[in-house]
């Protein structure tokens, strides 16, 4: 079977084709703010005026005849960035006469992840920009176990990093600083029983930028909303009683985190697997492989359900392709 996916609910507008085994062609067109964050309208007007060159370009790839289906990010996203999406995704399904089929973001972010690593039924730590959940799979459904009350991790530390002169995307940079200091200065720890909260963080460290030096910030920031999350996802595989970690999602990149999770796991005799950076980010070929796992087992969007799911959270979606 062979999949055309298309993602877009933020930034990254990017098209691809897989089959069962392999990604045979992605192209991408990311939308990079020239300043501050990302503006949901000017993402749209880039996503509008590309979309049509990154599909052209992967079908340049194949011969059309040969493509079983198209997948789409349904959402979570930004509303206006998922229409376009949407749109082009419902014209090429009708013109090349194949299913369509709406993708959850946060399940083709773990999808992928088990793909690269074949675990089978792992806990997911899933943190991105506008997303931070652990989750885990049982009876049909990836169920939340914990979640953020508020902000994405991703968006905590790109917010900090802007009041800090630091251009957009701010991770890599924060990450970069943070390993230069070992000063920790104290930042507010909030783990509220499963769930955690950034936003109060991201303000105290924009706080704290008066008073130490950006390294030593950016240090304390990492230092405490990481061991936020290990806490959860630690308690997350002890009552899962699961014993493989996968980490997804666009901060999983980050290599502090890999590090905390890694010593996390290894004291509790739990395998944690460092993922390959190259699909912790949102890409066309997640949604495509996702979307290939949901139309081998039978599953499909018609025209009527297809419409933009900004809010689409992933314990909606029935998980026919996992049995048990
Ligand atoms: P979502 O999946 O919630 O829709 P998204 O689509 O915006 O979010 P991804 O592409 O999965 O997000 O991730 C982007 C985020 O990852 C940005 O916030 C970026 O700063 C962060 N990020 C990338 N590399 C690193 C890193 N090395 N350390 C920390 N954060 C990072
Ligand atoms: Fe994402």
């Amino acid at each position: 079977m062979i999949v055309l996916g298309i993602e877009g609910t933020a930034w990254n507008l990017s098209a691809s084709l897989v089959n069962e085994d392999t990604v045979l062609c992605e192209a991408s067109a990311p939308y990079i703010p020239i300043a501050g964050g990302i503006h949901p309208r000017e993402a749209a007007q880039h996503f509008a005026g590309s979309v049509a060159s990154v599909i052209r370009q992967v079908l340049r790839s194949i011969d059309p005849d040969l493509i079983d289906g198209v997948a789409f990010s349904q959402g979570p996203g930004l509303g206006p960035c998922l229409r376009i999406v949407g749109t082009a995704a419902r014209v090429l399904s009708l013109r090349l006469n194949v299913p369509l089929v709406g993708v959850n973001h946060c399940i083709a972010h773990i999808e992928v992840e088990r793909w690269n690593t074949d675990l089978k039924d792992p806990v997911t730590l899933y943190v991105s920009g506008a997303n931070s959940q652990v989750l885990s799979y049982r009876h049909k459904r990836y169920r939340i176990l914990g979640e953020t009350l508020d902000i994405g991790i991703g968006n905590c530390i790109d917010k900090f990093a802007r009041s800090a002169g630091l251009s957009h995307p701010g991770g890599p940079k924060v990450e970069h600083l943070a390993g230069t200091s070992q000063n920790y200065v104290p930042m507010p720890y909030v783990v509220k029983g499963m769930d955690f909260s950034f936003s109060g963080l991201a303000t105290a460290a924009q706080q704290t930028l008066s008073s130490a030096p950006v390294e030593d910030v950016c240090f304390s920031l990492q230092e405490t909303a990481f061991s936020m999350l290990v806490e959860v996802t630690e308690r997350a595989l002890s009552q899962t009683k699961k014993t493989d970690l996968l980490l997804a999602g666009g901060v999983g990149a980050n290599k502090r985190l890999q590090e905390m999770l890694a010593i996390m796991c290894e004291e509790r005799g739990a395998e944690f697997f460092r993922p390959k950076s190259e699909y912790l980010q949102d890409n066309g070929a997640m949604i495509a492989y996702t979307g290939l796992l949901m139309l081998s087992h039978g599953v499909k969007t018609t025209i009527e359900s297809s419409a933009a799911n900004p809010n689409f959270r992933p314990d909606e979606v029935e998980v026919q392709w996992i049995s048990g």
